[in-house]
């Protein structure tokens, strides 16, 4: 069916983006609002972000008032009639959706599309109320809507045959990048992100890792826009939490059992941003790196213990480039051991054999410009802050860790490749629908395939087996799928 005219019901934050995308498409909008005031600032948002456009060179003033031409305010449900497609974006709970369904069964012609920008809820439910759910669809933008390029198209095991397809067809010409999925909690992009957030948040509420050192683990370690804690601050640690519910209720397991701190923050107000304080308080306090202690001094000379691999190659020729001297003399008297750490290994038995471990201190080099600098059990404050002088004369960005699998960057980053392998092996989604979904639609440089492949399968499955031999948490436990491609030297993508 060709869509010429759409209903958007619910003018709110993600209601007015839709329908700039709708009518930027060449396609007649119907805003519908129970609230006029809402609806009026839902308006006056889409005539802002016109507005943004024009300013910015991005559309003419005659594009800006052919596109506002195109969008009408209605009076009520009943401008809903001549609709080809109709899609709520109301607040996100299940009576609201369902009450807004039975009014569009009731308005609209027999063979209009209904589609809902449900996050989280059931897709199959809100449709199995209505009277014809075979043209019951799930079309779930990401916020700003015009701007992010991901559209999840999801399916119910109620939808007619050739519906998806035609969804995605429509999210291609509105210029977006459809991935078709089935129902489930999160569907791709919100069902791997949260997890991730929410092990982030419990790895801080357990002291692992300070919140800069989990966030900057992301950002210089993994590339990634922005560090998870700083992330859930973004989205809301309220909506983040109703999220984490709804997964944990569909799967279960502790990877979506929200940690007791983000309901703890959010029962206390800090709900991130919005409230001016969650993990961090904002407007951010000016950074001041004088912690009142004298920095320490850069040892002259290291001692290096490693395997002989390519990890203790970079390091001693970087620590001799920086001037320093390398010893691989244990017995040598100085004041720091660098044990060349890998995040599938423990430090402390290099350290106990290296026969000094109060002054050995793991070094990995994790992405670029960044050290974790590991602690072990028996590592002194002075060697750690010896390994930290140490790794800003090397010009790196030290991050603390626990002498724990995975370090702390790879305790954030396998698991969450682990999920994504998961849903692949569930069959939920392609690996390139997954990387698609969490570039488009997360802002992910690359996807988690694309960051297995690259840091190596045989490293993930190692550092997986290892957390959870150590935690005895299934959800560490490295899916079948990762292990039989790892055995296979198998990467996911075509061109890692
Ligand atoms: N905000 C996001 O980042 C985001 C991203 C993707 C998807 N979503 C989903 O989009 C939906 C809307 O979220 P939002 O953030 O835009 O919410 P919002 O609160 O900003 O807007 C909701 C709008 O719906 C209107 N509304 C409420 N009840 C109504 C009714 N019975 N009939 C008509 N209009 C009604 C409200 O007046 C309001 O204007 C939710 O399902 C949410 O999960 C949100």
């Amino acid at each position: 069916m060709e869509i010429r005219e759409v209903a958007v019901v619910g003018m709110g934050t993600m209601g007015a983006g839709i329908a700039e995308v709708f009518a930027r498409a060449g396609i007649s909008v119907v805003a519908i609002d129970v609230d006029a005031q809402a609806l009026s600032r839902g308006m006056a948002a889409l005539d802002a972000s016109l507005a943004r456009a024009v300013s910015r060179g991005k559309l003419t003033s005659s594009e800006q008032a052919q596109l506002l031409g195109r969008v009408r305010a209605a009076a009520g449900f009943g401008d809903a009639a001549g609709a080809d497609l109709a899609i709520e974006v109301v607040p996100e709970r299940l009576e609201v959706k369902r009450q807004i369904f039975a009014e569009l069964d009731r308005v609209c012609r027999p063979d209009a599309i209904l589609a809902s920008n449900t996050s989280s809820l059931s897709v199959t439910s809100i449709a199995a109320g209505t009277k014809n759910p075979g043209r019951v669809i799930g079309l779930h933008f990401f916020n700003p809507a015009p701007v992010m390029r991901l559209v999840e198209v999801v399916s119910t095991v109620l939808t007619a045959d050739g519906l998806p397809g035609e969804i995605a067809s429509l999210a291609r010409r509105l210029s977006k990048t459809p991935v078709q999925v089935s129902d489930r909690a999160g569907f791709v992009a919100n069902a791997l992100l949260l997890p991730y957030l929410n092990h982030a948040a419990s790895l801080f509420e357990r002291g692992y890792a300070t919140a800069e050192d989990i966030d900057v683990a992301a950002t210089a370690g993994l590339g990634l826009p922005m560090g998870p804690l700083a992330l859930l601050d973004l989205i809301g640690l309220d909506t983040s939490l109703s999220v984490l519910d709804v997964l944990h209720t569909e799967f279960g397991g502790s990877r979506y059992m929200p940690t007791p701190l983000l309901r703890r923050l959010t029962e206390a107000g800090r709900t991130g941003r919005k409230a001016g304080r969650g993990f961090y308080t904002y407007p951010a306090a000016p950074q001041t790196s004088d912690n009142g202690n004298e920095p320490a001094a850069v040892p002259a000379t290291v001692t290096l213990v490693g395997l002989g691999d390519a990890a203790e190659t970079e390091l001693a020729s970087m620590i001799a480039a920086a001037g320093l001297n390398v010893t691989r003399n244990t017995g040598h008297p100085t004041d720091l051991v660098v044990i060349a750490a890998a995040p599938e290994r423990p430090v402390l038995p290099e350290a106990l054999a290296a026969g000094r471990p109060g002054q050995a201190v793991g070094l990995h080099l994790a992405g670029s410009g960044l050290a974790e600098v590991v602690r072990t059990a028996l590592s002194t404050e002075a060697a750690v802050a010896a390994a930290d002088a140490l790794a800003s004369r090397l010009g790196l960005q030290a991050v603390h860790s626990p002498d724990r699998p995975g370090f702390l960057v790879g305790a954030l980053l396998y698991p969450h490749l682990a999920d994504a392998v998961r849903m692949v092996q569930d069959c939920y989604a392609s690996a390139a629908d997954v990387d698609t979904a969490m570039r488009l639609g997360c802002g992910y440089p690359q996807g988690p395939f694309h960051l297995l492949d690259k840091a190596g399968l045989r490293q993930a499955l190692d550092v997986l087996r290892a957390m959870y031999a150590e935690y005895g948490d299934p959800a560490f436990a490295p899916p079948p799928l990762l292990a039989e491609h790892a055995v296979a030297s198998l990467g996911f993508t075509s061109a890692p």
